[in-house]
């Protein structure tokens, strides 16, 4: 039996931190995971680039039953300590959008840096390693694996949640925390593309593959960011941030015209070009052949603009600008980014990631009720929540 101060269970974005942070504080420290490579998230993140992170990270970009978990956390480790490590390792870096900070070369450098901080302080690295049950005795922990049995004092759990389960997710890190007592916040996919209707997908399959930038809204959130048809339904930025706020049955309002007011436009060109119709004056602003889709599909009236009543003018107008979209569901954890829901943080402590119901035992990132938005806050929440665990333990 292989004994060690402190055992993380996943070597991806927290559990690397995680290791890599105890480490360098003298504890013997084994970092395991089933895969054979480590980070494979990272590895695909940012379409190979890693969105690392986002300088503009502050708690109100993540969602939880308890949206006051992460601040301490995101306080205490911050995206310009991620950043002092990236330029500590001579990894080039930009920001394409909105904060978001991508490598300039690869998402390789990613692990690699992490990696090797895991390595100078002297925490093992132990891949192809599947664990199958945990026991706790007398103040230790007894880790059964394919590659033998371990026991340690502190036991750390950064399986990460249900996404992209061809990366090697699994929902180990929820079982985990149900055998010690913990309840979990209901999961579901969250970043992720929606799906529509036979009828909806019929009538805008023509569009797969065309994108525009728009603001889409729910009672609950708003995000204006480019919107992309597919070939199965909507997905681009502005969909992914919105389906981590949507509940199945609700409708999606996308404004399709975010840097006009579609009203005062259609009122001036009816004044200016009375013989124009509906589908010439949009094609100034939208592609062409979007603007035919949506004419169709909302059943515009085909008149001149001079001949257009004011409720015609006010019913196009409201059509562009808060475009109602049922979505029939999301493409699930095939795709998302992330699972929404995990491990309770109120059975955690903010400060530390320690259980509050089971000494020695510790949850980071994913797994745990914590989600960030689009733009580099996910990792952002591995990194500081692995930093103040490794911190603690
Ligand atoms: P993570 O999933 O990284 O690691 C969990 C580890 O546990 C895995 O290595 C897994 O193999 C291992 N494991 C699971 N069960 C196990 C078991 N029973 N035994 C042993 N090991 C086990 N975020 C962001 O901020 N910027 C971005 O650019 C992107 N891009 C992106 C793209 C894609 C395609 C996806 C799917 C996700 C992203 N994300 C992202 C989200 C980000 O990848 C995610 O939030 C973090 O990787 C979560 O880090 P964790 O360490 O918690 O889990």
């Amino acid at each position: 039996m292989v004994n060690v101060n402190t055992l993380v269970i996943g070597a991806g974005a927290a559990g690397l931190m995680c290791g890599a942070t105890a480490a360098k504080r003298g504890l013997s420290v084994v970092v395991l995971d089933h895969a054979k490579q480590a980070g494979k998230k990272i590895l695909i993140s940012g379409g190979g680039r890693c969105n690392f992170t986002n300088m503009y990270t502050s708690p109100e970009n993540f969602l939880s039953q308890n949206p006051h978990f992460c601040k301490s956390a995101l306080s205490r480790y911050t995206q310009w300590d991620f950043v002092a490590m990236v330029d500590k390792h001579n990894i080039p870096w930009h920001e394409k959008t909105l904060g978001q900070l991508f490598c300039d070369d690869s998402a390789k450098d990613i692990v690699r840096m992490l990696m090797q901080e895991c390595s100078s302080a002297g925490a093992k690295v132990q891949l192809r390693t599947e664990v199958f049950s945990v026991q706790h005795e007398n103040g230790a922990y007894f880790v059964k694996t394919s590659q033998g049995e371990f026991s340690c004092k502190n036991l750390v759990v950064a399986c990460g949640g249900l996404s992209m389960p061809k990366l090697g997710a699994t929902p180990f890190g929820y079982k985990l925390g149900e055998q010690f007592g913990h309840s979990i916040v209901p999961v579901r996919a969250g970043l992720v593309p929606f799906t529509l209707h036979d009828t909806d997908k019929e009538a805008f399959a023509e569009l797969s593959g065309v994108a525009s930038d728009v603001v889409a809204s729910n009672d609950r959130a708003s995000f204006r960011e480019a919107m992309l048809f597919t070939h199965r339904g909507l997905s681009g930025p502005a969909m992914l941030q919105i389906s981590s706020f949507w509940q199945p049955g609700e409708t999606v309002a996308v404004n399709l015209l975010p840097n006009e007011n579609a009203l005062a436009l259609l009122q001036e060109a009816k004044a200016e070009q009375p013989r124009s119709g509906l589908i010439s004056i949009f094609s100034k602003y939208l592609p062409k052949r979007m603007v035919q889709v949506l004419a169709k599909y909302g059943h515009w009236p085909t008149k001149n603009l001079a001949d257009l009543s004011n409720t015609e003018i006010e019913r196009v107008a409201n059509n562009l600008t808060a475009w109602p979209i049922k979505p029939n569901g999301t493409e699930g954890y095939r795709t998302a980014e992330v699972t929404i829901g995990g491990v309770n943080v109120n059975e955690v402590s903010s400060k530390t990631m320690e259980s509050k119901l089971q000494p020695g035992l510790f949850f980071i990132g994913e797994v745990l009720d914590v989600t960030g938005w689009l733009g580099g806050y996910n990792f952002q929440w591995a990194w500081s929540s692995g930093w103040v665990c490794g911190e603690s333990v």
